[in-house]
This record gives structure tokens, sequence and C-alpha cells, in this order.
């Protein structure tokens, strides 16, 4: 071991992106190529009964408009999303009905202003109720996780607890909305298929593209060198690279689609809408005796995604009597689809609000509440945890935040105007792994060539899979070289789920680990070509399923309430995390931030509105959807605990990409309520809700 595991090395791309020379999918400007601007749905339901393109057509530089009525015919995908411009219907607003090629950006933009679309509209829904008569129970929520889990007689027992909550909260739409909108650039030469694209996995987008059109996998090429964020929405193939293919291949040019900003709302996915009705029942001690968690939600007409909100309380805590149920209605919406941390995000602002609930009737300690419910094994399954330290991050973190002596009285500190709170919620992410495939070479020079289809979606993979390989040969991590973002590489899944660098690490560890044991047995120098090691691994730890593995974390908040102006600022916030071993201090410090970043977001400024009279979100830029800057947070912590475990990879590490994310919002709005004594149970926290 040479030690460069855990170290903070610092990103081997960190030059490249801030001195502008990363390409990025829109940045192959390959000779002739053109560009391309979608025309989107004008209503929420219904069928294209005409499209005028003459005026288009007419637009200097235009090439030409694709429609449904002129597009190539694809075979039919597996994700209905990608079924474009293959028939009349239009199953929600915002749906592509046209794709104009032209010259220049300005040419295609111009060109879809003189589209002019015909429908037959029909009467649209969009709105979601907790009663909405198409309210159904899915086989599955997401993940294969059954829709329903009872345990015990959960009415029962809560009828006769001793301390009860009943409560309903409510998480918006979302929007993942990475820097970088969804792009691809793609051209075709003699039947063969190359395409960049801002991807978080171009295995997936090949496999797709070689279905719709027919082509082996071996004739396409698809690459993503560098993506500027996906956070879910670019976990699987998006409009945009299907539209550049057709596109290129109807006027034989290389064609860059970059879809712009007002239109991903629509077309690329979103954190669909919860509605979460717990009730909570413990006994005098706040030892939970009934755990109730239901989840409506709502998908589109073409495609049942189902947000898993109601899984984490299947992890949680330890309740006798137990349900967790989601149910879905099919509207007239987007289709939704991945968002960072999807389930863990939304069900544990709900059930981590519950349980703050739940301590002020008992008028318990929230840590200890908390701690007092720590199960000896997974409730839902009964498996042993592989490792489980969330009492230990709950107390490190109340050590680190100062939580000890904190007066529970709610809406009792005022400095002026503000009215000042803390809060506390925990947080869990599933370890999730993968097949994955990798070659480790020796040459001749000393230096190592380390080849693998990770994506690095801007987390710093390239960097971490590195330092693995690094200490797997037991060399220093200069002479390590990698090469990732190409299906010319060997396969390796996706970079979602939290499980990109367990996946990919284990595949770099094993081909490295096995290079270096046939150089340890190799006499003389090495051929000129070097010795190469290839591994694949099937992702599956040695114990198979006989343990539950997830990752655990704290998260603290400080927030100070206007009283005036009803605005939320967080002064503090602070989490501590238990994801086994860290790989690269810097680049997971970064994840975390990055995570609470979006769930402090998630918590106060971010929205999106479903419109009910034109059925779709009515924001659709940066300037209406509110991320939050640098300025919304005072001060934020990562901290880590130094977590071992057997059971999960060669690297003993979880995933840390999401988790961030999840139970922030919850520590936000219990530190409100601690702030104001007023309990607010719908997201987000903005200043109209606060007054
Ligand atoms: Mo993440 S939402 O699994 O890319």
């Amino acid at each position: 071991m040479t030690g460069s595991v855990g170290a903070p090395a610092e990103r081997r791309e960190g030059r490249e992106k801030v001195s502008g020379t990363a390409r990025y999918a829109g940045e192959f400007p390959s000779p002739g190529r053109a560009q391309a601007w979608p025309v989107p749905a004008g209503v929420a339901r219904g069928r294209v009964t005409g499209v005028g393109t003459a005026a288009a057509l007419a637009v200097p530089g235009v090439l030409a408009v694709l429609t449904h009525e002129n597009a190539p015919r694809l075979a039919e995908p597996d994700d209905p999303t990608l079924a474009l411009l293959q028939n009349a219907r239009v199953p929600h607003r915002g749906w592509f009905v046209a794709l104009v090629v032209a010259e220049t950006l300005e040419a295609a933009r111009a060109g879809a202003a003189a589209v002019r679309v015909t429908y037959d509209a029909a009467e649209h829904d969009v709105t979601l109720t907790a009663s909405h008569p198409g309210v159904y129970v899915p086989e599955e929520a997401n993940g294969g996780h059954p829709a329903v889990r009872e345990q015990g007689d959960p009415d029962g027992a809560f009828g006769s607890s001793t301390a009860r909550v009943d409560v309903a909260y409510r998480v918006p739409p979302l929007h993942n909305h990475p820097m970088e909108p969804h792009t691809s650039t793609a051209r075709w030469e003699d039947g063969r298929l190359t395409v960049h694209t801002s991807s978080q996995g171009t295995g997936a987008v090949r496999a797709v593209l070689a279905g719709l059109f027919g082509l082996p996998e071996e004739r396409i090429v698809v690459t993503a060198e560098h993506v500027g964020g996906g956070f879910g929405s670019k976990g699987t193939p998006r409009p945009d690279v299907v539209l550049a293919a057709m596109a290129a291949r109807e006027t034989g040019r290389p064609v860059t689609v970059a879809l712009p900003r007002r239109f991903l709302p629509a077309v690329v996915g979103h954190r669909a809408p919860t509605l979460h009705r717990l009730r909570l029942g413990a006994d005098a001690d706040g030892r939970l005796v009934s755990l109730t968690h239901e989840v409506t939600t709502h998908t589109s007409r073409i495609k049942e995604f189902v947000e898993q909100a109601a899984v984490p309380a299947r992890v949680m805590y330890a309740a006798p009597h137990s349900r967790t149920v989601h149910r879905v209605a099919a509207l007239d919406v987007p289709s939704p689809s991945w968002m960072r941390a999807p389930g863990e995000a939304p069900g544990m602002y709900a059930l981590e609000s519950a349980l703050d609930e739940l301590a002020t009737e008992l008028g318990m300690d929230p840590v200890e509440l908390r701690v007092r419910n720590e199960p000896d094994v997974e409730p839902d399954s009964g498996r042993p945890f592989s490792s489980r330290h969330l009492v230990e991050c709950l107390r490190e973190g109340a050590r680190r935040f100062g939580w000890s002596g904190r007066d529970p009285r709610p809406g009792v500190r005022r400095d002026g105007p503000l009215l000042l709170g803390t809060g506390v919620a925990a947080a869990t992410y599933p370890v999730m792994v993968g097949p994955s495939t990798a070659t480790a070479r020796a040459l001749p020079d000393g230096s190592f060539l380390v080849r693998i289809n990770a994506t690095d979606i801007g987390t710093g993979a390239r960097t971490v899979l590195a330092q693995v390989g690094a200490d797997a040969l037991g060399v220093p991590l200069e002479r390590v070289r990698i090469e990732v973002g190409s299906t010319e590489l060997p396969p390796a899944p996706l970079a979602g789920g939290s499980s990109g660098t367990a996946s990919w690490g284990w595949a770099v560890h094993d081909a490295c680990a096995g290079l270096a044991r046939r150089l340890a047995g190799h006499v003389g120098t090495l051929p000129g070509q070097g010795l190469e090691f290839r591994a694949d691994t099937t992702g599956a730890a040695d114990a198979g399923s006989d343990f539950a593995r997830h990752a655990f974390g704290a998260h603290f908040a400080e927030v100070a309430v206007d009283t005036v102006t009803g605005e939320v600022r967080v002064g503090r916030l602070l989490g501590v995390y238990a994801a086994g071993r860290i790989l690269n201090a810097r680049t997971a410090r970064s994840q975390f931030v990055g995570g609470m970043t979006m769930g402090l977001g998630m918590a106060l400024t971010e929205g999106s509105t479903m419109d009910a009279a034109f059925g779709d979100f009515t924001e659709s830029d940066l300037a209406s959807y509110h991320v939050p800057v640098h300025a919304d947070v005072a001060g934020i912590e990562a901290h880590w605990l130094d977590e071992e475990d057997a059971r999960l990879n060669p690297m003993g590490s979880k995933g840390i990409g999401e988790i961030g994310i999840v139970g922030t919002a919850a520590a936000i709005g219990n530190a409100v309520h601690h702030a104001t004594g007023v309990r607010l149970r719908e997201l987000p926290l903005t200043p109209d809700r606060v007054l």
C-alpha cells in the first residue's frame, strides 16, 4: 500500500475544467456540424393534426424539419419517453413534436419559431391529490421494492399508543437542473454512429441507440468525457441523443442537439411530487410501537415511475407494527424520473419531520428519541446490518454542533426581528453495486494505464479510481494514468445510485491487484505493448444478501427566521456520515457538501409548480427555479467517521453521492419549528408560507 486511498488528491481534470479546455458534448465541432432546435407541444393532451414546415424551411440556413410524418422510424424503445417523432400523440405539454436542423443555432431557433403546429386537444388533468380517483397501488415502487409492506397491526397499535403523531407533508415536484443542459453531438460515417453525449452512463446510451436504430453495438461509439452534472437526470438516455442521431442520419451531417434549458422541465424528468401521511405511535419512553408511512405520487400517461419514498421507513427505526404504502396516479404530466436520492430524499423529509413532531409530543430530545429507536436488525427484512453507525453520527454531530444544553422550547430565542432555532435529522442511503470490468496495463516506461468505462459527472471519479489503482499496484499515484468515459473502454455501469465508485473501484482494484501479481512473477523487461490484466467483477459481496447494507448520517441545522420578511436563513449546516471508507477526503467532502446544499434548496427555495391550466411547470429557468448559492448558507461542514466494513468491496467503501441530500430538508424544517413554534408541512419554506 502506498497510501493513495483516503488522501485529498486533486481532481485530475481540474486544470482542464477551469481553463476551458475540457470538452463537453456540445464542443466537438467536426466539419459541417449542424445545430438543431426542438419544437415542444403547446397542448397538454391530444394529437398533432398538422405541422406546417414551409415557413421554417424558408428560413436561411435551415436544412430540415423533422416531424412524426417524416422522421426515421425507430424500433419501439423500452423507455417510452424516447419514442420521439414516431406518432401524432401528445402525452404532455412540452413533448417534442418537431425538430429543426440548421447551419447555425440561430437559424435552427428561428426555424423552430416558424413551425406551425395544429392540435386536436383533449381535456387534461395534471393535479395530484391524495384522493384523486385515478390513484392506485402499483405492483412495485422503483427499485423493485414492494409497493406495500405491513407487519403486525399498525392501526390497532397506533390507537393504543401513549404518544401519537398523525401528520401529512407535501414535497413539490423538483428538477435536477444540472449546469450543463442535456446535449449530444452525433455523426454517421459508413454505417457507424459516433455520439458525444452528456450522460451518467454511455453503456446504456449505446444499448438504447442500437435498439432504436437496429444497429449492432459494435458499430456505435458513445463518449462522455466530461459531464456538467446530472443528479439522476442523465442516468438514462434523453431525447437529445435520439434526436441528434436521427437528425444526423437524415441530413448526412454531424448534428448537435443542446436542449434549451427552458425545455428541460418537460423532457428530462423531475422528482415527482409526494404526498405523505405518517402515523407514529410510541410508548411513554419514546419507543415506537406503530409506524405508518403512506406515499401518494404521480406518474405520466406513458410511463409508470413510482418514487419509492416510503422505503427508508423500512430501514430506519424499530417498530413492531408498521405499514409502508406507495400509491400513484397517472396524469397528463411530463414523465418523472430519477433525482438525487430518489425515494430517500422526499421520504426522509417526511419521516424525520414526523419524528421531530413525536419528540415534541413526548417532550424528549430528538437525538435521544432516535437513539432509543435504533433497531438491532433491519426492521423490514430482519437482516443484520453489515455496519450501522447512525447513533455514532448523531452523537458526533451533536458534539461538534454544540447540541447539548439546547433549550427544547420552541419560539423563545429572539434576536431583534429574528427567531432562532436548531434542528436535527438522520440520513440513510442504500449501498448499491453493479458488475464492472477494468483493464490495467504495465508499460515499459514504468507507468500504468487503467481503462474502464466509468463516467466522471463532476465527482472526481477519475482521480479516485487512480487512487484505488495505485494502492492495489503498490505504486505512487502519479504513475497511474486512467481512461474513462467511452464505450470503447471495458464495460462498466453508470454513475448513479451512489454506486459508481464501489462498482468501478472493485474492478479497478482487481485488475491492478491481478497485474501486480503477474508483475511479481515476471522476469526480464516488459514487451513493448506492456503487460495487461483484465478483471470482471460481479459486484456481489461475499455474504450475498445476508446483510442489509446502508450508509447513515446525521444532519444538524441552525436557522434564523425573520418575523418581518418571512425569510429563513441557515447559519450553520453540519453533517456527519458513516459511509464506509472514504477514498478521497477532498472529493468526498465535495459530494457531501453538494448533497447538503441540494437539501438546503429542497428545504427553502426549490420547487416546480404544475400549472393546472396549461399543464406544464411554471419554473423553466434558473431565474425562477431557485437553486441555492454560496450566500444561502453561512457555514457548512461535512465530517465522517472511520467506518470499517469488510462486507462491502475491496475498498470497504459505501456510496456518498446522495446521502448528503437525505434528511437535510427535515433538519432545516425542524429548526424552523424550533425557532418559531410553527410546524410547516409543505416544502419549500418560502417567505409566503413562513409568514
Ligand atoms: Mo442518481 S438519482 O441515482 O443518478
